[in-house]
């Protein structure tokens, strides 16, 4: 079975063609980073323009990558939220149309599972396992039971940590997104350079919440207080890392306290999954991977590619979706909103 998914909650068109094999037989993304580099931050109405104007090449350069025509698709699945409803209906649109002039399967998908459900693509991993999901928009622990069933068990109460990644690179002068570009800039800085605070991160604490907003706006601060608006690029470099140090630890810190959390509460797991565009980032998987492997769990991060929003996630889970029995009518709505562990309660 092939399935054709599409990806268009944010700022990213991406296109996917994926078979029931585990193959990904093309996954192609046109990025707006350039569109909204000016403003800083992704523009609603520019992005649900841009989808408009890309969605249907890329898929064109999807189905010829994978030398398919749309007469070989058997499904099609599209991100129905959360994300911004523009985009959502782009997407949306063009996936129930295709379903109904080829008269196939429409499934529409929660970009978290998406996120959530790639490992079971790239590693081949079964239910149940622990997920962190840390993204541009979420950064939550989950406890997948299987695909119709996950339990949330904590999240951030305020910014996402990428959003966190890109306010710090936005106060540091880099270009948008910051993730990537911090990354690249902790690679020569001094990482022992800043303290800064951890906060909800104690030894007495076990619950699984996480805020980076006073982060942010505490680092924020310091770099605007700089007396010269020129940031040297050892001060820029120094920040970087001890930035990306600092996050290092919060997750790392939350992390063991999900494994010890999870292993009291449901003794019959052994994978420990992050996923979501912030772990494509090398330092922290490293830094993850060494954690999850000490406290006697297995770590599973989908390649750097596939952790950043993309067609291939979305193809994977309509098909997993599908193969447990659900599709989606052709009225299903855009939802902004959308929780992962309500992911059924539109059915
Ligand atoms: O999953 P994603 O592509 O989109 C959302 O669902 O939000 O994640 C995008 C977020 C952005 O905040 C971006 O700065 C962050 O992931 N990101 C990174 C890296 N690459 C992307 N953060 C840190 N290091 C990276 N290498
Ligand atoms: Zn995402």
């Amino acid at each position: 079975m092939k399935i054709l998914g599409i990806e268009s909650s944010c700022d990213d068109t991406s296109v996917a063609i994926v078979n029931s094999e585990k193959r990904i037989l093309s996954n192609e993304r046109v990025s707006q980073d350039n569109v909204h580099q000016f403003y800083n931050g992704v523009v609603p109405e520019l992005a649900a323009r841009n989808h408009a104007f890309y969605i249907e090449k890329i898929t064109q350069k999807a189905l010829k990558n994978a030398k398919l025509t749309l007469n070989d698709v058997d499904g099609v699945a599209a991100t129905a939220g959360p994300g911004l409803v523009g985009g959502l209906l782009v997407g949306l649109s063009f996936a129930k149309t295709i379903a109904q002039v080829k008269q196939i399967p429409f499934i529409a998908v929660n970009h978290l599972a998406g996120h959530a459900l790639t490992v079971r693509l790239t590693d081949n991993i079964e239910f149940p396992y622990l997920l962190l999901l840390i993204s541009g928009g979420h950064s939550s622990f989950y406890y997948m039971r299987s695909i119709t069933n996950c339990i949330y068990l904590g999240g951030t109460l305020d910014d996402a940590v990428g959003e966190a990644f890109d306010k710090i690179g936005k106060a540091l002068g880099l270009k948008f997104p910051g993730g990537p570009e911090i990354e690249k800039k902790a690679l020569r800085g001094n990482e022992d350079a800043f303290i800064f605070p951890k906060p909800l991160v104690d030894k007495v604490s076990t619950n699984l919440n996480l805020s980076f907003s006073g982060l942010k706006s505490h680092i924020t601060k310091l770099i605007n207080s700089e007396s010269n608006n020129l940031l040297s690029k050892n001060y820029i470099e120094d920040m970087a890392a001890s930035f990306q140090k600092t996050i290092a630890e919060i997750l790392i810190n939350k992390i063991e306290k999900a494994i010890i959390y999870c292993d009291n509460k449901f003794p019959n797991y052994s994978n420990v999954v992050i996923s979501g565009g912030v772990a494509s980032n090398l330092y922290l998987r490293r830094k993850f991977i060494k954690a999850i492997i000490d406290k006697k769990k297995e770590p599973f991060i989908p390649p750097a590619k596939l952790c950043t929003d993309n067609g291939a996630m979305i193809a994977w889970a309509g098909y997993e979706k599908y193969k447990y029995g659900i599709s989606s009518p052709l009225n299903f709505k855009a939802l902004p909103r959308w929780p992962l562990e309500k992911e059924y309660f539109y059915e």
